[in-house]
């Protein structure tokens, strides 16, 4: 988003469409706020911010590997038989980057893939996990994200990425991602 100004404005665009208040320069962020009802945190008018929150957790899996799990049966999946008593581990930044499924795009960001989720397989993309070790805070987080990003753009009119070079450091094949890209982000008023 901060990255390309293109992906900004579109959001803004989003934000427009959904809440009445966002453009109006004489709302305050009190009456925008209130605007936020659970049905309106549905971007059902426009979903080009959720796509980008997807998409942002698609290309840097906050959580890129789930805890390691033993498998208390044997199981046969296609060639690999699994064996009770083995142990296993998610690799969630993996599965968000599988060309077959993402394609050869797959490490630019691209919100517009999810508008389309019937391209890809959907435990493709498990930024929370699934199953029984879902993550228990996921609406809670994803409903945050959609409260607080809108908030913070109708606060400030810009922003600029100061330590871009390290915005490029790619982790696929890092799964314990110990060395993450570290970001300053300057935010304009008007
Ligand atoms: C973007 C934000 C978040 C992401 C991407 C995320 C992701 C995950 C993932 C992948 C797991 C599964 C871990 C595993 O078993 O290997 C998990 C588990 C868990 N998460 Fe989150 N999480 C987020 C936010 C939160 C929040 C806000 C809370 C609490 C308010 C929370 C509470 C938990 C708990 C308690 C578990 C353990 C669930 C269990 O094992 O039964 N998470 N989370």
């Amino acid at each position: 988003m901060i990255k390309d100004k293109k992906v900004e404005d579109r959001i803004r665009q989003s934000l427009a469409t959904n809440f009445e208040t966002f453009a109006d320069k004489d709302a305050s962020l009190e009456e925008f706020a209130k605007e936020m009802t659970l049905e309106n945190l549905e971007y059902n008018k426009d979903d080009y911010l959720k796509y980008c929150l997807y998409e942002t957790m698609r290309m840097e899996a906050p959580v890129p590997v789930s805890s390691t799990f033993m498998m208390t049966e044997n199981l046969d999946i296609g060639p690999y038989k699994i064996r009770a008593g083995d142990m296993m581990f998610t690799n969630i930044q993996k599965l968000h980057h599988l060309e077959d499924q993402w394609g050869p795009d797959h490490n630019e960001f691209k919100p517009e893939r999810f508008a389309d989720r019937g391209k890809h397989h959907p435990m493709c993309f498990i930024p929370f996990l699934a199953g029984k070790r879902v993550c228990i805070g996921k609406t809670f987080a994803e409903s945050t994200m959609k409260v607080v990003l809108p908030l913070i753009m109708k606060a400030y009119s810009g922003f600029e990425l100061v330590n871009k070079d390290l915005y490029h450091v790619k982790h696929i094949n890092n799964t314990l991602m110990k060395t993450r890209p570290e970001v300053m982000i300057i935010m304009h008023r008007d």
